[in-house]
């Protein structure tokens, strides 16, 4: 049985005032019915994780270097979000494929990372608009997919995000049936990348998920729950979300 999971991304966004949001969603959200992240700026995670403590609000990085330590300068390797209390990292968003180049190979050497450190790693994927309009969302996203995953991933270390590149903070979404379509993919390719296990691994949708919407995504099979950006900068917008998943 996947435990579903609400995860935010704060991206740049937020500042110390903002972590009250961890406060209200742990006294709203107190039954723990799912799991629930916030991955706010690296710059807040240790304060993030205080207020956190061991209530249902786990807290993430939305990045991290593959290697452990260096000369690496501006990077945070995984090690240090674990010591700031980081129990979760994204890796591959499509903001840091597109802005940074970071290939499938680089992202599967920041899973491999995070993972080998004790983190579990979101690996996000997705299509751009102009392989979705040519027909080729789904090879696009069995080549990321089997790419950007390491291998030996399990269900405790590996949560995979859909996030359509066109979807994402533009209010627009992929009908269910497109959604329902890539998460079939996903779930099957899995299998066939780490056997039974594949089972385990919990896929999340993300791009431009709000409290109106949440609901009939969360309905879909093979949704475990959903990767949430701008959505997830306020207690007001968020906090519907977890409960539409802990419904579904
Ligand atoms: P959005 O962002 O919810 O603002 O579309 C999603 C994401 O980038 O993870």
């Amino acid at each position: 049985m996947r435990r579903k999971l609400a995860a935010g991304n704060w991206k740049m966004n937020g500042t110390i005032e903002a972590l009250d949001m961890i406060e209200d969603l742990s006294a709203a959200h107190a039954d723990a019915s799912c799991d629930i992240l916030l991955c706010p700026p690296a710059t807040l995670l240790a304060p993030a994780a205080a207020r956190a403590g061991t209530g249902p609000v786990a807290v993430g990085g939305q990045d991290c270097h593959a290697a452990a330590k260096g000369a690496h300068t501006g990077d945070v390797s995984a090690g240090m979000l674990a010591e700031a209390g980081a129990t979760y990292v994204i890796v591959g968003h499509s903001e840091r494929r597109e802005t940074y180049g970071e290939t499938d190979v680089a992202v599967c050497a920041k899973a491999k990372a995070a993972q080998e450190i004790g983190l579990s790693a979101i690996v996000c994927l997705g299509e751009t608009l102009t392989q979705r309009e040519a027909g080729e969302t789904l090879a696009v996203i069995a080549k990321q997919l089997k790419d950007s995953v390491p291998q030996g991933s399990t269900g405790a270390t590996l949560v995979v995000a859909y996030e359509p590149i066109w979807a994402i903070g533009t209010g627009k979404i992929p009908t269910m049936e497109e959604i329902a379509e890539v998460h079939a993919l996903l779930r099957g390719d899995l299998t066939g990348l780490l056997g039974p296990e594949g089972q385990n691994v919990r896929l999340l949708y993300g791009g431009s998920v709000k409290p109106d919407n949440a609901a009939a995504i969360f309905a879909l099979p093979d949704v475990d729950g959903a990767l949430v950006g701008g959505a997830s900068l306020k207690t007001e917008d968020f906090s519907p979300i977890v409960t539409a998943l802990k419904q579904s």
